[in-house]
């Protein structure tokens, strides 16, 4: 079995290659750097399964694969915001490269989609069934509208030329491996907090996020490419547990024992109120559900950014 991994040098796809190489599969790791590093996946090289390839998805690429999960994109604001044209060329360019290859290699191939696909919702949790209310030219539209192409894609190869698809939409992870400042909240206020900086919360504070362990998100992923093939999704994934940024801020200030203080500032152009996965498709199909609380995963993670700033 062969294995590809596209973003495989960033955080999510970095633990995905773990769990590949670990189950005895060769993983060909398919990234440009853009925003993962070779530091993710250095303990993984001179490993007989794993293979890192420097490849910018938005051109096409040759090789033999079984599974292809295409998870190459730059997922936080200040990064996918950093070059608005290359994020949609690369969820847009991006997927059709990736499923013309699965195509060609009569691959299986697994779409990480994310739940910015329902925008700022009028549902509350949000259902796969529900459409998303997205706007499509904001500051955010490059990556939630080139990911809602990127799903469109999938299904049309499916529906087209019959390819074997699975399309996952992740909701708000975390863990070690996330980046230092990439303006993502859980690291954010980690970093702020080990290096007893003010914690800053966009808004009054009072918006809710669930945040869901990587090692959980990655046994759904992988658990949804192995499904039966009748079973296309979309699938949430992600911690229904929801929690205000007020409280997460406290949690992360009691957790590292630091003494900063929380500070506000104003909202951005578009941030969603309320963003909480229903996850009934995923416990029904994939038989899971999230097992890392928050208290235990962002111990783990704070243990990572306590060595990294070390
Ligand atoms: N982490 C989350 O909370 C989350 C939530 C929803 C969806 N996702 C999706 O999961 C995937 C991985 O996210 P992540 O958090 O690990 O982000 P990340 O930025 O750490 O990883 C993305 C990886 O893709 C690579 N990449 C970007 N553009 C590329 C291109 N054109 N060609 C080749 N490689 C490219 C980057 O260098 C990086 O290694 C993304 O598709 C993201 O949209 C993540």
């Amino acid at each position: 079995m062969r294995v590809v991994v596209t973003g495989g040098a960033g955080f999510l796809g970095s633990h995905l290659c773990d769990r590949l190489v670990e189950s005895g599969v060769e993983v060909i790791c398919v990234d440009n750097f853009f925003t993962g590093t070779r530091r993710n996946v250095a303990h993984l090289m001179g490993h007989l399964n794993f293979e890192l390839i420097r490849h910018d998805i938005t051109f096409p690429l040759y090789l033999e694969a079984d599974r292809i999960f295409n998870l190459a994109c730059p997922a936080s604001p200040v990064q996918y915001q950093f070059d608005p044209v290359q994020t949609t060329k690369t969820s847009v360019h991006g997927s059709i490269n990736m499923l013309g290859l699965a195509k060609r290699v009569k691959a299986r191939i697994l779409q990480a989609s994310t739940s910015e696909v329902y925008g700022d919702p009028e549902q509350h949790p949000q259902t796969e069934s529900y459409w998303g209310r997205v706007n499509p030219i904001g500051i955010r539209s490059c990556y939630d509208e080139g990911k809602r192409c990127a799903e469109t894609l999938f299904f049309d190869y499916h529906r087209q030329h019959g390819l074997g698809i699975k399309v996952v939409r992740i909701f708000n992870t975390y863990g070690p491996r996330m980046h230092l400042d990439d303006g993502r909240v859980v690291s954010n206020f980690i970093v702020q907090a080990l290096r007893g900086q003010d914690l800053t919360i966009y808004g009054d504070g009072n918006q809710t996020r669930s945040f869901c362990y990587v090692e959980d998100t990655v046994e759904a992923i992988l658990r949804m490419m192995d499904t039966e093939s009748g079973f296309l999704g979309p699938v949430n994934i992600g911690n229904p547990d929801e929690f205000t940024i007020l409280e997460l801020a406290q949690a992360i200030l009691r957790i590292t024992g630091s003494k900063s203080k929380i500070v506000f500032a104003p909202l951005p152009q578009d941030d969603p109120r309320q963003r909480q996965p229903d996850i009934a498709l995923a416990e029904r199909k994939l038989d899971w559900s999230p097992k890392v609380g928050l208290e235990e995963g962002l111990g783990k993670t704070i243990s990572y950014f306590r060595t990294l700033l070390a």
